[in-house]
């Protein structure tokens, strides 16, 4: 090329960014608040002469986040092929004039009528062979490739349309991914994803002993589908693919989002909690950000559950997350839909940031004026006017742009985490033994004591990395992979302190039973093992260095091989079996420690328990003692930390603080803050050396 030539060309490439820089700017806006307040907004639903008021009210909320579309397929795509998205434009537009950035729903949770009269094969069929019918949501087929193709292609041309919107923040993809499709082809493809996995029928009918019953399959188109009661290789095997397909129409979608959308915008789904229909370790991990549904139903937030579903829902990116959806007082579906009480709410809506939410959108905006939630709690009414919760919203609206600034970039950080792990929950769920065993009771039996004295806690699956912690407990561990063993392995050698609950290490990747005692794989590393375990009619007594009290459901008769295992406590008199035996042994390796608890501990040994196992280990609490029923969450920066406290007790508490520290909420700095019911209080101090 020529010096003239070269000079020619830069001068066009000049006059071509010159001449895009208007519509570059334009495709900026600024970047939204660290902490946001969203709702649910439902555009389609109202004529479009009344947004403006509703943007308005949320604008004097402080709401700068609206969740929009997720069910508005019909209005985007009135007819096969006939798109509609000019309103979506208007509405998105509209939002972005009062501050108010949107993410966008993908509508596939309520496919148009016209779609799945045409295809019925797009309708779900239940375990009883009923297939869904239009007129409710959720009716979709969620592995049925016509459904995937329209799915895929409406997400494409909303992504094509807003992808480079600058007011467009993300996307959701479907809503609360729940039910699944027990139809011919689903089936079908259950099976080759069997004949994948375990290539052979030979190995199959090993590793599920199909010897049993006569089971043995001599082709794979033999194999049903089992859902509750079956063999327990099967039984996990379905929940594995009912899991690796929701992640791959979960894919589906983000694909065609990702070929059309800037990667400022992030993609999500939004979750439930400690719902178990499918592993959420393997849906969650293509997305950018962890979102759930926060319900509290009937009574009132209960911050040791509730604070351990966030905990949870942060373990699935090991990062902060959202709540994308929560109660404006009350729901419709719970048996009593009670209202939270005054104040409750934003008590709330700061926990939610206490445990590393970054957003708190509620469900929903308005009530539609006909349709199946009419009852549901909204932040305006029937009227268009403000609801009496309005204002205490349009408070935390107030105080999230007001701690901003000093919560950007914090993230909650523990010494303790608990494992978790949805291949055991199942396995314990399909053969409880005693009905009363709940694997989530037993996780939170450990939770809420722990969680009292370090007042911060990980919910990590057992495959995390786990050298930053001082303490893991798992207290569920009942399928036990060899991969993970060796995980646990190596945590205690390098000098951590392991904690095995009830059930730990009895089943192997198959859920079958290990051929060794429990714990399987770490008997050699406790020293001990479990010699017989017994479901229990009466809570029996145990005593030693905890104290005594009692042991409910569930007791694991331990034996101290190695001579240097400790005895921690022993049962008392019971079925003649455990009378004197071990019931919680520990044992030192090295610079690490393990321990196995084969009881149920009641609460007030729990308590004791646990101060235990986080004195043993050198965990300290975050902050520093608090009187009960004020919750301490703090959340870490680069420099400094931020304890947010919210008093759940109902009289008033004044907590001292450790040394002055600056309010963040009103100004100024503080030796005590003085809380009462719901109060809540946002501190922040430079990171403890
Ligand atoms: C779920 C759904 C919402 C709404 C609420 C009501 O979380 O995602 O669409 O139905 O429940 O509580």
């Amino acid at each position: 090329m020529s010096r003239t030539s070269f000079h020619f060309c830069s001068l066009l490439l000049a006059a071509v960014l010159f001449s895009l820089a208007p519509a570059m700017a334009q495709n900026q806006a600024p970047p939204p608040p660290p902490i946001l307040l969203g709702t649910a907004w439902y555009p389609e639903q109202w004529p479009e002469s009344r947004w403006e008021a509703d943007l308005t009210l949320m604008q004097q909320a402080g709401i700068h986040m609206v969740r929009v579309g997720e069910f508005a397929w019909s209005r985007m795509e009135p007819s096969e092929g006939e798109y509609d998205f000019d309103w979506l434009e208007r509405a998105i537009a509209a939002a972005a004039k009062h501050g108010i950035y949107t993410v966008l729903g993908t509508p596939t949770a309520a496919p148009p009528a016209w779609l799945t009269q045409k295809y019925p094969e797009t309708l779900r069929v239940d375990e009883q062979g009923h297939r869904a019918e239009h007129g409710n949501r959720q009716q979709f087929n969620f592995a049925n490739p016509t459904y995937r193709e329209f799915a895929r292609d409406i997400a494409e041309h909303m992504a094509r349309r807003f992808g480079h919107n600058p007011y467009v923040m993300g996307w959701q993809i479907d809503n609360e991914y729940s039910d699944v499709s027990f139809d011919p082809d689903t089936r079908s493809q259950f099976q080759q994803w069997l004949k994948a996995r375990y290539g052979t029928l030979d190995n199959l009918n090993s590793r599920w002993t199909t010897a049993y019953w006569s089971q043995t399959y001599s082709d794979w188109s033999q194999i049903p589908i089992e859902s509750t009661y079956g063999n327990p290789g099967l039984l996990l095997s379905w929940m594995r693919f009912v899991s690796d397909t929701w992640r791959s129409y979960q894919k589906n979608q983000m694909d065609a989002i990702r070929a059309h959308a800037e990667r400022r915008q992030f993609i999500t789904t939004n979750t439930m909690g400690w719902f178990d229909g499918f592993d959420h370790y393997t849906v969650t991990q293509d997305l950018d950000l962890a979102a759930w549904d926060d319900y509290v139903g009937e009574g009132h937030l209960n911050p040791t559950s509730n604070g351990a579903a966030h905990d949870l829902t942060r373990g699935f990116l090991r990062k902060n997350f959202w709540v994308i959806e929560t109660q404006p007082g009350n729901v419709n579906w719970a048996p009593i839909n009670n209202s939270l009480d005054k104040g409750e709410v934003r008590a709330m809506a700061w926990h939610d940031v206490g445990h590393g939410a970054d957003t708190v959108s509620y469900w929903q905006w308005r009530s539609a004026l006909n349709g199946q939630e009419e009852y549901h709690g909204t932040l305006v009414g029937p009227d268009g006017a403000p609801a009496p919760l309005y204002s205490e919203v349009e408070q935390v609206g107030r105080e999230f742009a007001k701690t901003g600034p000093v919560l950007a970039g914090t993230t909650p950080k523990s010494e303790v985490a608990i494992l978790h792990s949805y291949d055991s929950r199942w396995a314990i769920n399909w053969q409880r033994h005693n009905k009363n065993f709940d694997p989530v009771k037993e996780i939170l039996s450990y939770y809420g004591p722990l969680r009292a004295i370090s007042q911060s806690i990980d919910i990590i699956p057992p495959t995390a990395p786990l050298s930053q912690y001082k303490l893991v407990v798992a207290p569920g561990l009942n399928v036990l992979s060899d991969g993970v063993a060796q995980n646990l392995i190596a945590y205690v050698r390098q000098g951590g302190h392991l904690v095995l609950g009830q059930r730990s290490g009895m089943k192997n990747d198959d859920n079958g039973l290990q051929t060794e005692r429990q714990p399987g794989p770490l008997v050699p590393l406790l020293g001990g093992r479990v010699e017989q375990y017994y479901a229990l009619l009466n809570p029996v007594p145990v005593e030693g260095s905890w104290g005594s009290g009692g042991d409910e459901l569930w007791a694991e008769l331990l034996s101290a091989k190695s001579p240097d295992v400790e005895v921690l406590e022993r049962y008392g008199k019971s079925n003649g079996w455990l009378d004197g035996q071990p019931a919680a042994i520990t044992r030192k390796v090295g610079k690490g420690r393990i321990t196995y608890i084969g009881i149920w501990p009641d609460e007030r040994l729990m308590a004791s328990a646990a101060k235990w196992m986080t004195d043993v280990s050198g965990v300290k609490p975050a902050l520093g003692p608090v009187p009960e029923g004020v919750e301490v969450d703090p959340r870490y920066g680069a420099h400094d930390v931020v304890y947010i406290l919210v008093n759940f007790s109902k009289a008033q508490q004044t907590v001292t603080l450790p040394a002055p520290m600056q309010d963040v909420l009103n100004g100024g700095s503080r030796s005590s803050v003085t809380l009462p019911m719901y109060g809540v209080a946002v501190i922040s101090a430079p990171l403890p050396k």
